[in-house]
C-alpha cells in the first residue's frame, strides 16, 4: 500500500493508452495572453477596493507587492517543473509524474477548490458590475436578489445565472479559443488604460494619508484579520490564474521553452498593472469609499466621469466573462484528467457523442458553482480560493527542492537561479500568506482536505488507471 501511495507516473498517460489527441497550436505569446486573460479580473477590479477599505488602506499597493513577490517565487518553481517534467492538467499532471500519486491527488483536489471557487468568486465580482450597469440604465434588480444571505440578501441571482449561461456555452462546445481570449485581453487592457489615463490626472496625494490605517496585521474580536499582510492574503486572489498557463502544456508548440515564458511574462506584466492601478485608485478617492462592488467604475463616477465609468463597467463585464470561462474550462480539464487517470469516477470523463464535450462534468460543476456563487459572499470565497492555491504553490516549490535532490541529472531547460533559494523563499512566503488568513478559512480548508483524503483512500487508490498500467509493465 505504501508503495502504491508513492507510486509515480513511470508511464505517461500516452503510454498507458490515454492519448490526449490535442493540437499543439499555442505560441509563447498566446500562452502569455492566456495567463493575462486568466489573471486580470475580480482581484483588481473588485478586491482592490474591499482590501483598501477594510484591510490595507492606501497601503494596498504594498499588499499587492508582497503577494506578487510570493507568486514570483512560486512562478519560478512552476516554470522549472513545467519545463522539465511536463505533463497535463496543471500542477496535478506534473506532480503525478514527479512526486507520486498521493501528492498528485492532493494537489489535484486542491486545484478543484481553487478553480471551482474562483469561478464562483469571479461571478460575484461580475455581478457587482452587472447590477451597477442595470441600475445605471434604470432597471435595478431588487437588492435582496443581488446579495448573498450573509450580506443581507436572499441570493446573488446574476452571479448564479451567469454560471448557468456559461455552462450552456461550454456544453455547446464553445471551447477556449486563443483568438477570443486575445481579443478579450485587449478589451481588459483598454479598460484599464482608460482608468489609468483619467486617474493619473486626478490624484490627490492627501488621499494616501494615513497610509497604513490598519497597521501590518491584527486579528479582530470576530476572528477576521486585518492589516497590510491580511490584505496581501486577500489580494493574492488577483494573481490566481498564472498557473492556468500550465494547464495548456499539451497544446503548447514548444512547452519546455514557451511555458516558462508564458508564466513569467504574464505574472510580471500583471504585477506592474496592479501596482499602478491600486496606487491610483487610492489616490483619486479616499480608501473609505471603496468598499463597493464595482470600485474602479465607482471611483470614476465619484470624479464625475460618468461616461468613463459606464465604459469601464462594460469592459469589466466582458473581461470577467473570459476569466470565468478560462477557469471553468480549466476546472473541467483537471477533473477530466483525474477521472481519466482513475482517481475520480469515470462518470466524469465521458464525452458526449453529439457535442463532443464532457457534458456531465460541465453540468455537475455548473450547478454546484452556480449555487455557491448565489449564496456565498465574495470575500469568503476569495479567501478559500487563496488558501487552496497557496497550499498548491507550497507543494510545487517543495517539489522543485525534492527533485533537485532526488533527480539532480534531470534535464532542466529552465532552472530557477541561485540553487534552491527561490523555491525556499516561495514556500516561506506562500506559507506565511496562508498564516494571515482567518481561522475559519483554515477550518474550511482542512475539512476540504479531509474529504479529499477520504475519497482517495476509499476510491482513487483502488481505481487508479496508472496503477493498472504500471502493474502490466
Ligand atoms: N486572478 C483572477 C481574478 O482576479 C482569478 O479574477
Amino acid at each position: 500500500m505504501a508503495l502504491q501511495i508513492f507510486r509515480t507516473k513511470h508511464v505517461t498517460s500516452e503510454a498507458a493508452g490515454l492519448d490526449h489527441g490535442l493540437k499543439r497550436c499555442l505560441s509563447k505569446w498566446d500562452l502569455a495572453f492566456l495567463g493575462v486573460g486568466a489573471i486580470l479580473g475580480t482581484g483588481i477590479f473588485v478586491l482592490t477596493g474591499i482590501a483598501a477599505a477594510t484591510q490595507s488602506g492606501p497601503a494596498v499597493i504594498l499588499s499587492f507587492i508582497i503577494a506578487g513577490l510570493a507568486c514570483a517565487f512560486a512562478a519560478l518553481s512552476y516554470a522549472e517543473l513545467s519545463a522539465s517534467v511536463g505533463g497535463c492538467g496543471s500542477a496535478y499532471g506534473y506532480s503525478y509524474a514527479a512526486f507520486g500519486e498521493l501528492s498528485a491527488f492532493i494537489i489535484g483536489w486542491d486545484l478543484l477548490l481553487e478553480y471551482g471557487l474562483s469561478v464562483a468568486a469571479v461571478a460575484t465580482g461580475w455581478a457587482g458590475y452587472f447590477n451597477n450597469a442595470l441600475t445605471a440604465i434604470g432597471f435595478p434588480l431588487p437588492e435582496i436578489l443581488t446579495k448573498a444571505p450573509k450580506m443581507g440578501g436572499i441570493i446573488n441571482l446574476p452571479a448564479s445565472v451567469i454560471i448557468l449561461l456559461l455552462m450552456g456555452l461550454l456544453i455547446m462546445g464553445v471551447k477556449h479559443s486563443a483568438k477570443i481570449n486575445n481579443a478579450m485581453v485587449v478589451v481588459k487592457l483598454i479598460t484599464i488604460s482608460i482608468f489609468i489615463g483619467i486617474a493619473a490626472f486626478n490624484v490627490h496625494p492627501e488621499n494616501w494619508q494615513p497610509f497604513m490605517p490598519f497597521g501590518w496585521f491584527q486579528t479582530l474580536p470576530d476572528g477576521k484579520t486585518t492589516g497590510v499582510l491580511a490584505g496581501a492574503s486577500l489580494v493574492f486572489f488577483a494573481y490566481v490564474g498564472f498557473d492556468a498557463v500550465s494547464t495548456a502544456a499539451e497544446e503548447a508548440q514548444n512547452p519546455q521553452r514557451d511555458l516558462p515564458f508564458g508564466i513569467v511574462t504574464s505574472l510580471v506584466f500583471c504585477t506592474i498593472i496592479y501596482i499602478i492601478v491600486s496606487g491610483l485608485l487610492t489616490g483619486v478617492v479616499n480608501y473609505t469609499e471603496l468598499n463597493v462592488s464595482s470600485p474602479v467604475a465607482h471611483a470614476l463616477f465619484l470624479l464625475g466621469y460618468d461616461w468613463a465609468s459606464a465604459l469601464i463597467a462594460t469592459g469589466v463585464i466582458a473581461g470577467l466573462t473570459t476569466v470565468m470561462l478560462v477557469l471553468y474550462y480549466g476546472l473541467t480539464r483537471i477533473i477530466f484528467a483525474m477521472s481519466r487517470d482513475g482517481l475520480l469516477s469515470p462518470f466524469f470523463s465521458e464525452v458526449h457523442s453529439t457535442t463532443q464535450t464532457p457534458v456531465r462534468v460541465i453540468v455537475v460543476c455548473g450547478i454546484i458553482i452556480s449555487i455557491i456563487a448565489g449564496f456565498i459572499p465574495l470575500g469568503d470565497l476569495a479567501e478559500l480560493v487563496n488558501i487552496g492555491t497557496l497550499a498548491a504553490f507550497v507543494l510545487v516549490c517543495l517539489g522543485v527542492i525534492v527533485l533537485r535532490i532526488t533527480k539532480p541529472d534531470l534535464h532542466r531547460p529552465f532552472k530557477a537561479p541561485f540553487g534552491v533559494l527561490f523555491p525556499v523563499l516561495g514556500m516561506l512566503s506562500c506559507g506565511a500568506l496562508m498564516g494571515f488568513l482567518p481561522a475559519i478559512t483554515w477550518l474550511r480548508f482542512v475539512m476540504w482536505l479531509v474529504i479529499g483524503l477520504l475519497v482517495y483512500f476509499t476510491y482513487s487508490m483502488n481505481n487508479s488507471k496508472l496503477a493498472e498500467a504500471d502493474d502490466a509493465f
